[in-house]
């Protein structure tokens, strides 16, 4: 079996789906990987790497898509390459179906299998292959690094003989896969932590790792048997608010991180509710590709109001492109290792498996 690795489009995109790393691991299994020249000379690795461990490099797009029997990307490829895709052929990334679904549905009518990573169920079976989980827990680090590069006091308590700094306080919204990591950050810097959540489950997790857990008051479980959140009540959100106000008036940084699948960002952090903050306060909105949890955020941009600042990073694991990709890739060897088949040293599509299903786009 071989698999092909085309270059992404870099105006948005700098991670790759194959490291030199990886290689072995396909070698070992037998598969032969071909790259595109260039494939990852912007993160400082030259194809003589990849060559060394035995990868490919391929002049021609055209030539990469007629031999191998599976394309690995970070994101669906563009049209121009889509078309190349042939009967048979397989491709995996993160396909955004829900935004492709149109073109996914024609590839899908030349017989070409499509998985989307993204899709992937929670079982502890699919831990080595969560591509979410792994590109969350980079985002919320960076979000914190890159927050504090921005506040202008500093995050730990000093005492020293001119006086005593105060320690940043940071509040974390949402206290998922990124949150937890952005807490165990902001932690690791000195700053004193809060989060809040609506899944009750996280409250240890957060304690866990040194953070102050707000909780609202009489409220339900919010918590589907997936582990994700459900939405909240008009009564939660209220009550919910009236917690947060109160605090935010002593928070200097926020990192919202509170997302609910399929569905706009849950707003969490008012306007009304920014105007208490004190200024020079920072709010890191890293839920702004679903529409932020706070209501000033804009997409890509900060914006200034009554000098707190809000910022709507979507692309942050741009910003560590090497670390998301040496970990994106080792998720997609371990998808791809479950989707080969060591008997007949195919690639087997068994609806059977849940991976298999669930990733696969139909
Ligand atoms: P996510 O990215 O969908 O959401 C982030 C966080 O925001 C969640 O903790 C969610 O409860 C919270 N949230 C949503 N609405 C909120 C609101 N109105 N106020 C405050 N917080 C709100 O979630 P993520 O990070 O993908 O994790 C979801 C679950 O999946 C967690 O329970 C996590 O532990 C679990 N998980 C399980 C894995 C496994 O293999 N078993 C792997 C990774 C995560």
């Amino acid at each position: 079996m071989i698999v092909g690795s085309i270059s992404e489009d870099r105006s948005f995109e700098n991670r790759v789906a194959i490291t030199p790393e990886v290689l072995k691991k396909y070698k070992a299994l037998g598969i032969e990987v071909q790259l595109c020249k260039d494939y990852a000379t912007h993160l400082g690795i030259n194809d003589e790497e990849y060559k060394i461990e035995g990868a490919n490099i391929i002049d021609q797009n055209d030539d990469i898509f007629s031999s191998s029997n599976a394309i690995l990307q970070m994101n669906i490829p563009g049209d121009d390459n889509l078309n190349k895709l042939k009967k048979d052929q397989i491709l995996i990334g993160v396909l955004d179906p829900y935004s492709n679904e149109k073109k996914l549905k024609e590839i899908s009518s030349k017989n070409v299998k499509c998985f989307s990573l993204e899709l992937l169920p929670r079982i502890t079976r699919a831990q080595s292959m969560d591509i979410l989980s792994s590109q969350a827990n980079l985002a919320g680090y960076k979000a914190v690094v890159d927050s504090f590069s921005h506040f202008q006091k500093a995050i730990p308590m000093m005492m020293t003989a001119a006086g005593t700094i105060s320690a940043a306080r940071v509040l974390v919204v949402g206290a998922g896969v990124a949150g937890l990591q952005a807490i165990a950050t902001a932690k690791r810097m000195g700053a004193i932590v809060f989060a809040t959540d609506v899944r009750l489950a996280s409250k240890e997790q957060v304690e866990s790792l040194g953070g102050k857990f707000l909780t609202v008051e009489g409220s339900e479980n919010l918590e589907t048997e997936g582990g994700y959140a459900k939405e909240a009540s008009e009564d939660f959100k209220k009550k919910q608010e009236e917690l947060l106000r109160e605090t935010l008036k002593k928070i200097d940084i926020i990192i919202c991180t509170a997302l609910i699948p399929g569905k706009k960002a849950p707003i969490i952090i008012k306007k009304e509710m920014i105007e208490v903050m004190q200024s020079g306060s920072i709010i890191y909105d890293l839920a702004a590709s679903q529409g932020g949890n706070s209501e000033l955020t804009k997409v890509n941009e900060i914006v200034e109001t009554n000098g707190v600042k809000i910022m709507g990073e979507t692309n942050i694991l741009n910003k560590l492109p090497i670390s998301a990709s040496n970990l994106y890739a080792k998720n997609m060897f371990n998808f791809i290792n479950n989707l080969y088949d060591k008997e007949t040293k195919k690639f087997k599509i068994n609806l059977e498996d849940e991976i298999i299903q669930k990733t696969m786009v139909k």
